[in-house]
C-alpha cells in the first residue's frame, strides 16, 4: 500500500467511525430539536416559551440558592483521571441493569411534581419519552393508561407523609395497588416533612396547586393573574402549623419494606449515618439528594455527600444521587465515586417545556451520547469498567 492508499483507507476508516457517524448532513438539520448542542440549550429555549411564574417555580432553590450553585460548581472539584490503552473503547455500552432491570443507560428521570406548568399533561409526556427511551422513571402517578398499554418506562412510584403511610393495611394495599400497575419500585422521599422557602416563587404570587391543574398559571385576556378568593399563596413568615399525622421513622419504612416485594428505596439521604441505618432497616437503596436543592438550603452538594453515603453502603445496597446533573461528564464523575445510577430533574423539564415529549427523549440521548464519547476518552467502553480510579477530589 502507498501512501496515497494509506491516507485514503484512514480517512474511509475515520468517516466509518461511530462517533461521526453520529453527526448529521445538512439536510437532516430542519429540525430544531437537533440543532441543540447541550441540555443548557434546552433550558434557554424553555425559558423562552414559558410562563415567567413557571419558570421560576421550575428552576429555584431554597432561601439563598446556595446548595443550588453547589450542586453545579461541586463538579468542579472532581477531576477526571483517564486511563488508555486498558480498554477496549471501539464500542461504548452504557447500558446498565438495576435490581434485575436492564436500563438503557445509567441516567433516570427523577421525580417532579407540577409538570402541567411546563407542558400540558406533562406526566405523560414523560412517562411516553421515558418509555421510548428505555428509562426508568419515578412519578407520582397519572400514567395508568400509559403503563396499561404498554408505552411507558420501568417506574418507582413516590411515597411521601400522605395516606400510603397511616395505617400498616394501608401500606401493605398501596404497596400492593401499586406492583399491580407495573410498578417496579417505591421511592420514599424523607426530605419534605416541612416544606421551604422558595422565594422566587413567594415574590411572584405562586398559587402551587396551579401546577398540579391542566391548565397550568391562570392569566386574563391581559395577561394579568387570575386568583380566586380561597387560593393559597406560598408566604414567608408562618411557623409550620402542626400536621394531622406523624412523620414516618425508620420502623415505619422497615414494615413498608417487609409489606412489600418490591425494592423501597430511600430519597433524600445525604450523610454516611442515614446511610447506615438505611441499611440496617433493611432498605433497598438510597438516593443521594437534596431535592433539586429546593428544600433545607445550606447543605452543600450532593456530588460532595456522594462519597460518605457510597463509603456507608459498603456495597451492601445501590447507591443512586440526583441534583445538577447537566453533563455526560458529570454523570461520568459519580459512576466513578460509586454511584449505581444518576437522576435528573430540571434538565428534562427544559426538553418537556420546549418540545414537550420530543424534548424528553432528545434531553436524555444527549446526555447519554455526552456519556458514552466521554466513557470512550476516559478509557472505559462498559458501565462496569468506570471505578475510583478515574477520579480523584482536588483538595
Ligand atoms: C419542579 C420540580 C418539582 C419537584 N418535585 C419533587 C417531588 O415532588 N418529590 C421529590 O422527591 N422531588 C421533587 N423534585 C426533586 C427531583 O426529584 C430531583 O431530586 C432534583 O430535581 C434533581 O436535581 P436537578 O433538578 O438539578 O436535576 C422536584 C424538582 C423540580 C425541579
Amino acid at each position: 500500500m502507498n501512501r496515497r492508499q494509506a491516507i485514503l483507507k484512514f480517512f474511509q476508516f475515520v468517516a466509518a467511525s461511530p462517533l461521526l457517524k453520529a453527526d448529521r448532513k445538512y439536510s437532516e438539520l430542519g429540525d430544531e430539536l437537533v440543532k441543540q448542542a447541550n441540555v443548557f440549550d434546552f433550558a434557554k429555549l424553555a425559558k423562552a416559551k414559558l410562563d415567567p411564574l413557571a419558570w421560576d417555580y421550575l428552576d429555584e432553590g431554597s432561601d439563598d440558592e446556595v446548595s443550588l450553585r453547589a450542586n453545579r460548581t461541586g463538579f468542579d472539584d472532581i477531576i477526571i483521571r483517564p486511563h488508555f490503552l486498558i480498554n477496549d473503547v471501539s464500542t461504548i455500552d452504557t447500558s446498565t441493569t438495576l435490581f434485575g432491570k436492564q436500563l438503557t443507560q445509567p441516567i433516570y428521570f427523577s421525580i417532579t411534581g407540577g409538570k402541567n406548568c411546563f407542558f400540558p399533561n406533562g406526566e405523560q409526556e414523560t412517562a411516553l419519552a421515558a418509555g421510548t427511551s428505555n428509562s426508568m422513571m419515578i412519578t407520582g402517578g397519572g400514567i395508568n393508561n400509559i403503563l396499561s398499554a404498554g408505552k411507558g418506562p420501568k417506574v418507582w412510584w413516590q411515597f411521601t407523609t400522605a395516606a400510603e403511610f397511616r395505617t400498616k393495611n394501608q401500606m401493605v394495599d398501596y404497596a400492593e395497588k401499586l406492583e399491580d400497575q407495573g410498578c417496579t419500585g417505591i421511592s420514599v422521599t424523607v426530605d419534605i416533612y416541612q416544606v421551604s422557602h422558595r422565594e422566587r416563587s413567594i415574590h411572584n404570587g405562586l398559587v402551587r396547586s396551579w401546577c398540579q391543574q391542566a391548565k397550568g398559571i391562570p392569566r386574563n385576556a391581559q395577561g394579568e393573574l387570575v386568583y380566586k378568593p380561597d387560593d393559597i399563596l406560598w408566604t414567608a413568615g408562618d411557623v409550620p402549623k402542626p400536621r394531622p399525622f406523624p412523620t414516618p421513622k425508620w420502623d415505619t419504612l422497615q414494615r413498608l419494606r417487609e409489606a412489600s416485594k418490591l425494592p423501597v428505596m430511600v430519597k433524600g439521604v445525604m450523610t454516611s449515618e442515614d446511610t447506615e441505618l438505611a441499611v440496617k432497616n433493611g432498605m433497598s437503596g438510597v438516593i443521594v439528594s437534596n431535592h433539586g436543592a429546593r428544600q433545607l438550603d445550606q447543605v452543600g452538594a450532593t456530588i460532595e455527600a456522594l462519597p460518605e453515603c457510597v463509603r456507608a453502603a459498603g456495597g451492601k445496597i445501590p447507591v443512586l444521587v440526583d441534583g445538577g446533573f447537566r453533563r455526560g461528564t458529570d454523570v461520568f464523575k459519580a459512576l466513578a465515586l460509586g454511584a449505581s445510577a444518576v437522576g435528573i430533574g430540571r434538565p428534562y423539564l427544559w426538553g418537556l417545556g420546549a418540545f414537550g415529549q420530543r424534548g424528553v427523549v432528545r434531553v436524555m440521548e444527549i446526555l447519554r451520547a455526552e456519556l458514552a464519547a466521554d466513557m470512550g476518552m476516559a478509557g472505559t467502553g462498559k458501565i462496569s469498567q468506570i471505578d475510583r480510579s478515574f477520579v480523584r477530589i482536588r483538595s
